[in-house]
């Protein structure tokens, strides 16, 4: 049956478009966000350049049946991200199979889009495989159909260069986005996305002070999820490094006690962070803001379905720069540009218009020495980028804060793998969170500074709290106010963090029989504590009812850790001795400590792929003969690709042929069989 089209239906776009006087239809199959982000950013440069409307369009709220419906003088944007090893983000999935699905039928009675005028931007990651798979899918499916590609397809690469990658693909897909719909540049104007007011007396209980959904600051029950994050008690938090030399390495446990949350093995936990003290006050500065931190604002877009106000309101300065807004990332390159004409000088507009449009300067100064958009205004105004920022010492800009709203994305939350099994631990969910600091590539402008990763330095910040430490590093680490909003993240004795969980597909096999090998160095072994821990649940109960040859017949489940020193870095190293003992010889660690002897016979280390090389037979054997599972935890760059190159090498060997032929065409038949799985990040 039909879906019913026209205004009445709320999962017609097409009505939409024809409502709001709209050309461009823009799709976005989007994960995280990213892809959704450039999708805003396309309906904005369409309404720039040319005056044309669009609809930006979350693919899992629509029908597709009247996709062959769009007016010849309208075109359809997709924004597709490809999400692990190459599938469609969730919101995509229904999208994708209407488009792949032969016997979907479009209105026309037939699945043909003839004449369709179409664009896609493709978003992916190089280091995982299937590059860009959806964008290309989409694109494939669309041709077919006999839809018309305007311009060439785009492709952003997630781990290097996805901003460049864009900005050099948009202009020549512009042009022919011109020609195609015959319309002309210079028709748009730079109209805002949303009226900002202060509003003079509201009533303080209905204001956002960082609560992340309506439920939260009313406190009324719901789900919690993404859309709702629920504000956890951080029940225990401890340094897991055994000797930090300034690095750290965070075990956070979070009380999902009454939540209504459950989780299971393999599942990520979202973590949602605020800005540090020092950014905020760093952007209220530069935005002459200081004196009104508290004053309550009101913001309303212009345009709905261009552009949502991105976080609940009312809201004030300071909240939406500390909860709402993602200020502490390196500011790209065209968002410069939208802000020179604010400059409050000559010699500043001079500087930062060099550094938008010269690629050389931006990678120099800006990539490379990490700045975020608050430093760069500083640093064009020429002020000291090392003092802590007060009005005093920094220039002001008179930006209009809709233009703040508009061009800085949503503070998104950082997922990490959740370390803890729920059989073992119903009512938490364990993080094994390292804690990101690097210092920043000098050039001659920049001196080199620390670079603080915000969400792993909030858990440290929230675990010093926890425990009344004091920070190690408190003249340079970045400080948080961890109370929250109205003192929301914190109870009598115990902080809070927001959090929601996401699902995985990265789950042991049911059956304890089926061998299993588990790669994860560094903080990539935390999926597999959860492992361990989830068979240790599993055989306590067995061994409780069948008695103690219970596990016999099981298989055996073999971990490959490595880190730096035994006596450094070893994650959980107390606890794998007990789990060993409670599964009675079935679980086997393999530790690779890199920075210590023993080293290879050429003085190289020692790593996990060479401790998997070395246990071959039993890793064919686990694989080929036990028909095992393995799971690949950590970094995709280098890591992963050295791991499943090891893997080619036993299996081509224990086949009878070659790493390259046989040991590659067995690695992918594992993967296609779901017996490799990868939760791997870059
Ligand atoms: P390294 O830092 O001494 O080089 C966790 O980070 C562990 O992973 C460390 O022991 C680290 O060693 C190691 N490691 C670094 N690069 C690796 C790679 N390409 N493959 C496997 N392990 C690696």
């Amino acid at each position: 049956t039909k879906a019913t089209t026209g205004s009445g239906n709320p999962r017609d776009f097409i009505a939409k478009m024809k409502d709001g006087k709209k050309r461009v239809v823009i799709f976005y199959g989007s994960q995280t966000g990213t892809a959704e982000e450039y999708a805003i950013r396309l309906a904005k440069e369409a309404k720039s350049k040319f005056g044309l409307a669009s609809l930006v369009c979350d693919p899992e709220e629509y029908d597709f049946e009247n996709l062959d419906q769009l007016p010849e003088d309208c075109a359809a944007i997709f924004v597709m991200a490809s999400y692990g090893e190459g599938e469609p983000t969730d919101n995509a999935v229904q999208l994708l199979q209407n488009l792949q699905d032969e016997s979907f039928d479009f209105t026309n009675g037939s699945h043909k889009l003839t004449g369709l005028k179409y664009v896609v931007f493709g978003l992916g990651n190089k280091t995982y495989e299937h590059y860009n798979l959806i964008g290309r899918q989409t694109d494939a499916a669309l041709a077919k159909m006999g839809a018309v590609r305007i311009g060439e397809r785009g492709e952003g690469d997630d781990d290097k260069s996805m901003e460049e990658d864009y900005l050099e693909w948009k202009d020549a897909m512009w042009d022919a986005f011109s020609a195609a719909l015959g319309v002309e540049e210079g028709q748009g104007g730079d109209s805002a996305d949303f009226a900002v007011s202060e509003l003079s007396d509201h009533a303080p209980e209905k204001v956002y002070q960082g609560e992340l959904s309506a439920r939260a600051l009313t406190r009324t029950k719901g789900i919690h999820d993404a859309k709702n994050p629920f504000a956890s008690n951080i029940t225990a938090s401890r340094e897991l490094f055994q000797d930090t030399e300034g690095r750290n390495c965070v075990h956070v446990e979070f009380d999902i006690e009454g939540s209504g949350m459950t989780y299971q093995h393999g599942d990520h936990v979202g973590v949602w962070p605020s800005n540090p003290d020092i950014e905020v006050e760093r952007l209220l500065c530069v935005l002459g803001l200081s004196d009104k931190r508290d004053t309550v604002i009101g913001i309303e877009s212009l345009d709905p379905a261009l552009a949502k106000v991105p976080f609940p309101v009312p809201t004030t300065y300071a909240t939406v720069l500390r909860h709402y807004l993602d200020i502490s990332a390196v500011v790209g390159r065209q968002m410069l540009g939208n802000l020179t004409k604010f400059a409050p000088s000559r010699e500043a507009q001079d500087l930062l218009v060099g550094l938008n449009s010269s690629k050389e300067d931006y990678a120099n100064v800006i990539a490379n020495g990490c700045l975020k958009l608050g430093e760069v205004l500083q640093y064009v105004s020429g002020n000291d980028l090392a003092a802590p920022p007060t009005p005093a010492n920094t220039t002001a800009w008179p930006i209009p804060f809709d233009m703040i709203v508009s061009a800085i994305p949503r503070l998104q939350p950082r997922y990490y793998s959740i370390s803890s099994s729920p059989k073992l631990n119903p009512h938490s969910i364990h993080a094994t969170v390292v804690v990101l600091k690097y210092e920043s590539l000098a050039s001659e402008r920049i001196p080199p500074k620390w670079v603080f990763g915000v969400g792993s330095n909030f858990l440290l910040n929230l675990k010093f709290a926890s425990n009344n430490e004091q920070p190690l590093l408190a003249s340079s680490a970045p400080t948080y106010d961890i109370q929250g909003p109205r003192g929301a993240y914190k109870n009598e004795s115990l902080y809070k963090s927001p959090i929601h969980v996401r699902r995985s597909t990265f789950r042991l096999p049911t059956n304890p029989k089926s061998p299993v090998v588990m790669i994860g160095p560094g903080t990539g072994v935390a999926p597999f504590r959860g492992f361990v821990q989830e068979r240790v649940a599993l055989a306590r109960r067995s061994l409780e009812k069948n008695g103690p040859d219970a596990l016999n017949d099981w298989g055996r489940i073999s971990l490959f850790y490595g880190c730096r020193k035994s006596t450094e870095d070893f994650l959980y190293k107390e606890e794998w001795p007990q789990y060993a003992e409670e599964l009675k010889g079935k679980f086997t660690l393999h530790t690779a400590f890199s920075r210590e002897p023993p080293y290879k016979a050429d003085g190289g280390k020692i790593y996990v792929q060479d401790l998997l090389w070395e246990d071959r037979e039993n890793v064919a054997d686990a694989i080929i003969n036990g028909k095992g599972y393995v799971y690949i935890c950590g970094d995709a760059k280098n890591m992963a690709k050295a791991v499943e190159e090891a893997l080619a090498r036993i299996l081509g060997e224990a086949k009878g042929g070659s790493a390259a032929v046989e040991g590659a065409a067995e690695v992918k038949l594992l993967k296609e069989r779901s017996r490799l799985m990868l939760d791997v990040w870059s």
